[in-house]
């Protein structure tokens, strides 16, 4: 079985699974940020964005799923970038940059054709938009912004601070908390950043750590 079968992702493109759902999905390039959306950054983004929204007080079962699939599937569209862009280690072009810019465009496109899931496409396509309206695609502000965008935008980038990346080591938590903290207003949310801040590091921690090692997240996310 494929590696990134751990994954609830991985598990629909798994060959084995796929059968069950009419036949393989077909994966354009597999590069390196391909494999890691496929991996670990979202498993631990759908906890961190539930955990997220249950401190904001969220309890209904719709906008919780909107949120959990929002962050599960917020960078599908990366599949469709081109891998030399993608791994350059030095500054892109404004051609580049506008390339890797559209993944946000093209994942809500591919989620837009399944029925029902016209939310997530939304909240997929805002998920790089920011509070203040200095965000993309569609420089959308506040209130405008889809609730789950704005909730997995935190999610998104406190797991981004804290994990190894080629050209940085990562933060520790209370530095990636900081680091949310002063984008408050400015990136994020204030309302949503406030819910953040009154989940305890450790829980943070412990969250990290069980993501890293479930087998399948989907079992028992709703616990967090
Ligand atoms: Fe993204």
């Amino acid at each position: 079985m494929h590696k990134s079968a751990t994954s609830i992702l991985g598990m629909f493109l798994d060959s084995e699974v796929a059968t069950l759902i009419n036949g393989p999905v077909p994966v354009p390039n597999k590069t390196e940020a391909y494999e890691e959306f496929m991996g670990r950054h979202i498993d631990r983004m759908a906890m961190y964005s539930i955990k997220i929204a249950r401190a904001y007080g969220v309890e209904d079962a719709r906008t919780l799923n909107d949120i959990f699939f929002a962050a599960l599937l917020h960078d599908i569209g990366k599949a469709y970038i081109r891998a030399s862009v993608l791994n350059k280690p030095g500054e892109l072009t404004l051609e580049e940059r506008h390339h890797v810019e559209s993944h946000s465009v093209i994942g809500s496109a591919i989620i837009s054709s399944m029925k029902g899931w016209e939310r997530i496409s939304r909240a997929v396509r805002a998920h790089h938009e920011w509070w203040d309206g200095s965000g993309y695609p569609d420089e959308l502000a506040g209130a405008g912004i889809p609730f789950p965008a704005r909730v997995v935008a935190v999610a998104d980038v406190f797991d981004a601070l804290t994990c190894e990346r080629p050209y940085r080591t990562p933060l520790s938590i209370p530095e990636a908390v900081d680091h949310i903290r002063g984008e408050s207003g400015s990136h994020f949310d204030p309302k949503i950043v406030e819910a953040f801040l009154s989940v305890p590091h450790a829980k943070w921690e412990e969250i990290r750590s069980r993501a890293n090692q479930l087998q399948s997240p989907l079992l028992h996310l709703y616990n967090w």
